[in-house]
C-alpha cells in the first residue's frame, strides 16, 4: 500500500472500530467478538506504525500513549462544575419540590431521574469533535487536567459523530450540533466509575500478590484517575457515563441532552426517564433502591432534575448547588452496632472461620445479625474484643463485614477473642497451619456437610434444586452418607421427607440425572480437595487423561505441573493417597458418575520450547505469574538473556537484560503484547 492509500485504510479503520465501540459501549450490543475487535485496532497500529505521520489524537491507538507525567497541569472550568444538595428521604425530597415550585410557581414541572452514580465527576471538552482535554473537578472552579488517563477509558469517545440520524431535538438544534462538531467546542459532564466486576477482579489479583486490598470502587476509581502514569489507569478497567450537556445548541430539556450525548457516541444512564409527577419519582427511587444490588457498579442514590431547561437556570444556585437538582439517596450501607460475640463456622476444609454475631441493625433496609471475620489475624488487624462497637458495612448479596473498631466506645466488658483448642462441633483437635485454623477430623460431621453443600453446587456437579437445606435434612434423616449416595436416591426417598411434594421430588432426581456426566475439570473440583480450586482443577484435567492417571500421579509429578507448587502438589498427592478418598472416587463411578473425557487443549503447547525473558515492573502480572504463564503453554522462562532467547518482555524500568536484548537483536515485546500472545 502507498501513502495514499494506507491513509484511506486507517480513515476507514477508525471509522469501523468507532462503530463497533459505538455498538458495544452504547448501544449493549456485541456485534463482532473482542478478537475480531482487537484484530483491527491491531491492523491500525501496525499501519501507524509505518507511517506514524499518519496518527492522529482520535486514533483508537492512542488510548494508552504518552509517558508518566511529572505532575498534573491545573484546568479552569469555563462553566463550574457545581454539586447537589442531598435528601434522604420522601418527606425530605416533598420540602425541596414546595421550595422550588414557590420560586417557580408558573412553570409546569416535570422531572428527569436518573442513577446517581458512586464515582467521580470529570468534565470532557471535544474541540471539532476530537477529544482535547479531560479533568477533574477540583473545588468546581479549577480540576486537574487528567485527559491521558482518560483517553485509556473506552467508554469515553475519542472523536464525536453522530450516530443516529433522527434525534427527536429541532431541526435547528440539529443543525447546531452537526456544525459544532465540525467547528467548535463541545463540553460534556459525566461520572467515572469501577463496575463491582472490574473491582472484584483487582482485589482478587492484589490478593494474589499479597498486596493491600482496595476500599471500595469509588476510591479506586478516583484513585486511578488521580495516577501520573497512563498505564496504570489503562489496567483498571474503568467506565464513564454522561450525564450533563454543558454546550448550548438549543437543548429544551435535560431528557434531550442524554439523548443527544448517546447519539454522539457517549453511554448514557439507561435507567433514566421522565417523570410527570412527584408520586412517579418516589416510585422511581423505591424501584431503584430494590435493584440497587443488582446494577453492575455502585449507586449512592437518584438524582433528580427538573427537566425544562429554561425553569432549571431560572432557579438559580444556592451555594455551590443548582436549586434544580437534587440527590435523592439511598439510606447508607453503614452502621454502627455491638458485636455481643464471636462464634464459629467451620468450612468444608475444616477451617474454622469467626463469626461476629451482633446486636441486630438495619443497613439500607435490611436486618444484619451476622458479619464474618474471616480468620484470626483479620481480628487482630481490627484490634477487636467482643462487646465492641464497630462499624458494618454492606455491600450486595455478600456476608456483611466489620470494617472498622470504634475503639473510643470500648466498655469495660470488653474481652478478648481466642480460637478454641477444640473443633466447637465434633471436639476434635485443632491445628493451626498459617493464618487457618482447622478440625483435623475427618469425620467431623460439620465438614462433612460442607462437603455435600459444594460437591452439590452450582460450579461442581450442579445439582440443580438441591441446596444446602435439602442435604441436611438427608444427611440427618440417614438417607445420605456421603455425597456418592446422592446418585443413588430414589423419588421415594424424598417424597417422604416431610413438607417435600411428589413434583419436587421428581424434579431433583431428574436433575440428579443430568449430573451424572461431568467434566473432568468439574469431577476434581468437587471432590473437594484442599487447595484445588476451580482454576487448579482445570490444570489438572488438562494435564491428565483421566482419573486414573491423576490418582496414581506421583508427588515430583505434581509438582512439575504449571501453577502447582509445594504446598498444592502435597495437597493432592495426600488426598489420593487415602484408601477412603480411593474408595469414594470408585463408589462415584459405581453409582452412575461418567466423567466425559477432557478436551486436549489445541494451544497447551503453544510457546512449545520458546525461551522468554522478563525484565523491569510489569503491570498487570507478578514475575511468578507471567512465568508460570510461559510454562503452562509449554515454553520456558529464563533469567538472562542470550541469542537462544526468543523473547524479551520489557515492563516499566527495564534493566541491563533490556539492553543486552537490543544488542543481540533479540524481539522485545510490552507487557501488553505478551498477554496478547498468551490469551
Ligand atoms: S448531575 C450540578 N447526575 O454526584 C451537579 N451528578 O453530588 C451536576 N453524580 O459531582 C451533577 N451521578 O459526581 C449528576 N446522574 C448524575 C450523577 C451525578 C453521579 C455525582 C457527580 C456530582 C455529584 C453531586
Amino acid at each position: 500500500m502507498n501513502k495514499q492509500e494506507t491513509r484511506e485504510r486507517i480513515e476507514k479503520l477508525k471509522k469501523e472500530i468507532n462503530k463497533h465501540r459505538y455498538q458495544y459501549h452504547v448501544l449493549d450490543k456485541l456485534d463482532i467478538s473482542d478478537a475480531a475487535f482487537d484484530s483491527l485496532k491491531h491492523e491500525l497500529k501496525k499501519l501507524e506504525d509505518q507511517f506514524p505521520g499518519l496518527i492522529t489524537p482520535d486514533s483508537p491507538t492512542q488510548r494508552v500513549g504518552g509517558k508518566p507525567l511529572p505532575g498534573f497541569k491545573k484546568v479552569r472550568h469555563k462553566t463550574t462544575m457545581l454539586s447537589l444538595e442531598d435528601t434522604f428521604n420522601p418527606e425530605e425530597f416533598k420540602n425541596w419540590l414546595e421550595r422550588i415550585q414557590k420560586l417557580a410557581p408558573r412553570s409546569l414541572i416535570d422531572f428527569f431521574t436518573e442513577l446517581k452514580i458512586d464515582g467521580f465527576a470529570v468534565s470532557l471538552v471535544y474541540k471539532n469533535g476530537i477529544l482535547v482535554e479531560g479533568s477533574t473537578r477540583g473545588d468546581g472552579k479549577v480540576g486537574e487536567n487528567v485527559t491521558q488517563n482518560l483517553k485509556t477509558i473506552e467508554a469515553i469517545p475519542l472523536r464525536l459523530e453522530i450516530h443516529t440520524p433522527r434525534l427527536p431535538i429541532s431541526m435547528k438544534a440539529h443543525q447546531k450540533l452537526q456544525r459544532i462538531l465540525e467547528k467548535g467546542e463541545f463540553e460534556v459532564r459525566g461520572e467515572v466509575f469501577m463496575t463491582k466486576k472490574a473491582f472484584d477482579k483487582i482485589n482478587k489479583k492484589q490478593k494474589r500478590k499479597k498486596l493491600p486490598t482496595y476500599a471500595n470502587p469509588r476510591n479506586t476509581a478516583a484513585g486511578s484517575i488521580r495516577q501520573l502514569n497512563p498505564k496504570i489507569a489503562a489496567s483498571r478497567e474503568l467506565d464513564f457515563l454522561a450525564y450533563d450537556l454543558i454546550t448550548d445548541i438549543g437543548q429544551e430539556k435535560h431528557s434531550e441532552e442524554h439523548k443527544i450525548l448517546s447519539s454522539v457516541g457517549f453511554k448514557t444512564d439507561k435507567y433514566a426517564r421522565e417523570c410527570k409527577t412527584i408520586k412517579e419519582v418516589i416510585e422511581f427511587w423505591e424501584h431503584i433502591q430494590k435493584i440497587r444490588e443488582k446494577l453492575p457498579h455502585q449507586i449512592d442514590g437518584i438524582v433528580v432534575n427538573v427537566n425544562d431547561n429554561v425553569t432549571f437556570q431560572k432557579l438559580g444556585i444556592v451555594g455551590k448547588a443548582p436549586r434544580g437538582a437534587i440527590a435523592f439517596k439511598f439510606p447508607a450501607e453503614e452502621a454502627t452496632t455491638v458485636v455481643e460475640d464471636i462464634i464459629i463456622g467451620i468450612g468444608r476444609t475444616g477451617a474454622l472461620t469467626p463469626i461476629a454475631v451482633l446486636e441486630p441493625v438495619n443497613i439500607g433496609g435490611v436486618i444484619v445479625k451476622r458479619a464474618s471475620l474471616h480468620n484470626m489475624d483479620e481480628i487482630k488487624r481490627l484490634g477487636l474484643k467482643i462487646k465492641d462497637t464497630v462499624i458494618i458495612q454492606r455491600a450486595g448479596d455478600v456476608i456483611p463485614d466489620v470494617v472498622k473498631v470504634l475503639k473510643n466506645l470500648r466498655s469495660k466488658k470488653a474481652k478478648n477473642f481466642h480460637m478454641p483448642k477444640n473443633c466447637p462441633v465434633c471436639h476434635g483437635a485443632v491445628k493451626k497451619n498459617g493464618v487457618a485454623y482447622r478440625c483435623v477430623n475427618k469425620n467431623c460431621p460439620a465438614i462433612k456437610r460442607e462437603g455435600l453443600y459444594h460437591f452439590a453446587s452450582r460450579i461442581a456437579f450442579n445439582v440443580v434444586g438441591l441446596g444446602p437445606k435439602i442435604l441436611d435434612r438427608l444427611y440427618e434423616e440417614g438417607l445420605i452418607k456421603d455425597a456418592a449416595d446422592i446418585f443413588t436416591l430414589k423419588e421415594e426417598d424424598l417424597s417422604q421427607l416431610e413438607r417435600f411434594g411428589e413434583k419436587s421430588a421428581q424434579n431433583i432426581i431428574n436433575s440428579i440425572k443430568r449430573s451424572e456426566q461431568i467434566s473432568l475439570a468439574r469431577f476434581i473440583y468437587a471432590l473437594g480437595i484442599l487447595h484445588v480450586g476451580q482454576e487448579t482443577a482445570y490444570d489438572l484435567a488438562n494435564n491428565f487423561r483421566n482419573i486414573n492417571e491423576l490418582e496414581k500421579a506421583s508427588l515430583e509429578e505434581l509438582r512439575s505441573l504449571p501453577n502447582v507448587g509445594e504446598i498444592v502438589a502435597k495437597s493432592i498427592y495426600d488426598w489420593f493417597n487415602k484408601e477412603n478418598n480411593n474408595h469414594f472416587v470408585k463408589k462415584l463411578l459405581k453409582v452412575g458418575v461418567i466423567i466425559k473425557n477432557p478436551k486436549v487443549k489445541p494451544d497447551a503447547q503453544k510457546l512449545k520450547s520458546k525461551i522468554f525473558v522478563f525484565t523491569g515492573e510489569l503491570d498487570r502480572l507478578t514475575r511468578e505469574e507471567a512465568e508460570q504463564k510461559v510454562r503452562g503453554l509449554g515454553g520456558n522462562p529464563s533469567g538472562s538473556v542470550s541469542s537462544k532467547t526468543d523473547y524479551v518482555v520489557a515492563g516499566s524500568k527495564p534493566g541491563s537484560k533490556y539492553n543486552q536484548a537490543k544488542k543481540l537483536g533479540v524481539k522485545i515485546i510490552t507487557e501488553q503484547e505478551f498477554l496478547k500472545i498468551i490469551k
